[in-house]
This record gives C-alpha cells, structure tokens and sequence, in this order.
C-alpha cells in the first residue's frame, strides 16, 4: 500500500500548504490512530485513521492526488459549502470528499476552476509569486476605449488599494467585448478593473488558466480530470 508524509496527506485533505500542515502537527492537533502525532515526515497509508483533533474531522488518506477542471456555471458558489447557495461541489458525483476549489470565481461568473484534494498544487497555482496567468472574456456595458490596453499594460490603481494592479493584456474582440489576461488574482479584479475606467462588466466567463484552455465541448456544470501533464504544469 502506498504512504505519503502526514504533512502531505493534511494539506491534501485542507487545501492548506504543507507549512500550515507542519503547524497544525507540530501543535499536536493532528492524530494518527488515536495518538496525536508531532512528526510531519510520518508516513501514513490508507489504513491509518488520521484525525484532525482542533476540528474532530475525519482526514481522509489517499494515494494519489486528484485534479479536475470544472466549467462552473452560473448561479454556484466557489465554497465546499455554503447555507444559501449551491456550492460548486454540487457539480461532482461520485466523487469522495476531500476535494476543495482552486482561487475562486464570483457566483455570476463562469468558466474554468480547477478543483482538487492536493493542498500544496492549488498553493502552487495561487501563489502571487507565480504570477500565473488567468484569462477572461468579459462583455461590457460600454464600448471598450482602445485606450484602455495602454492603461492596462501600465497598471491600474483599484479603489481601495495602495498598489496598481500588475500589467494585464488587453484584447479588445469586439467593441462591447473583450479579452483580458491578468496576473494575479485580486478581490473581483477584473470586474473591478473595468469599473476603475467608468466601464461596467455585464457578463464574465475565465477561459484559460497557465496554459489550460477550457475546452469548448465541456459545458457549464460539465467536469473532467486533468491529464498527467496537464496536472504537471502547476
Ligand atoms: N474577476 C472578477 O471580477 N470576478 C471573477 O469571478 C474573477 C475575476
């Protein structure tokens, strides 16, 4: 049976990094068939009962990580669980628990969210640092100014906040809608960005993340696990 580090198998279960996780053990929070546990290196299998103590919940040990993309629809809440809205997890059958969004889409956007149980991968695709790229297709209110891709380039100031947004690539398909690839992942960024140049985001889809398209076959509500290699780029 295979083993992965305790650490590991706590990050996986909490979309935590596996330096959260190294805390919560070495707090003596997390247990392993009964016995708290202090050392993140532990190797456990599936026959381990491992238990996060602070929580009384169950951790669930797998042997190997799970990658899925989601056209999320409309109307759904990026959360694994909400008490007013249908989660995007109400997308998954079949599925065990333990898997958690990855970043998050506003309940009236849709498009590509990646979902997964591999806490330090979802670290990975989130980080600032990274500067992942995540590209959207937003139809505006307004005709877009062809000014707005120099400012954009340039970086915006958004209400609120003491640092411009990093430089962002503007793609103007149509005079009412646009593409729009940022870097980072700022609170209703891009809605945010528009509305900071007096335009306002009628409708919002996120068609890319790094490098992975969203396919035009997989409709809203629609998911499919990554390939090895899709997985691997993060
Ligand atoms: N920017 C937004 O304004 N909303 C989203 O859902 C994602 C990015």
């Amino acid at each position: 049976m295979e083993t992965i580090r305790l650490d590991k198998c706590v990050a996986q279960n909490y979309g935590c990094s596996r330096r959260e996780a190294g805390i919560l053990i070495r707090k003596g929070l997390v247990t392993v068939n009964g016995v708290p546990v202090r050392d993140a290196a532990l190797k456990v299998s599936g026959a381990d009962q491992v238990r996060n103590a602070e929580q009384d919940l169950e951790v669930v040990t797998r042997e190997a990580p799970r990658y899925f993309m989601l056209n999320k629809p409309r109307g759904v809440i990026t959360a694994t669980d909400d008490s007013e809205h249908s989660t995007v997890m109400s997308c998954f059958w079949n599925e065990a628990g333990g898997l958690f969004p990855v970043g998050r889409l506003d309940l009236d956007t849709e498009g590509l969210l990646f979902v997964t149980d591999d806490g330090a991968w979802a670290h990975r695709v989130t980080a600032p640092s990274r500067k992942c790229p995540k590209v959207y297709e937003a139809e505006l209110e307004n005709p877009a100014d062809p000014g707005l891709k120099e400012i954009f380039a340039a970086g915006v100031l958004l209400r609120g906040e003491k640092t411009p947004t990093l430089p962002a690539d503007l793609e103007i398909l149509a005079p009412n809608l646009v593409r729009l690839t940022i870097y980072e992942g700022r609170y209703h960024q891009v809605k945010r960005m528009f509305a900071s140049q007096g335009n306002h985001v009628i409708s919002l889809k996120r068609i890319a993340i790094g490098g992975i398209a969203l396919p035009e076959d997989l409709l809203p509500g629609e998911y499919r696990p990554l390939t090895p290699e899709e997985a691997a780029l993060f």
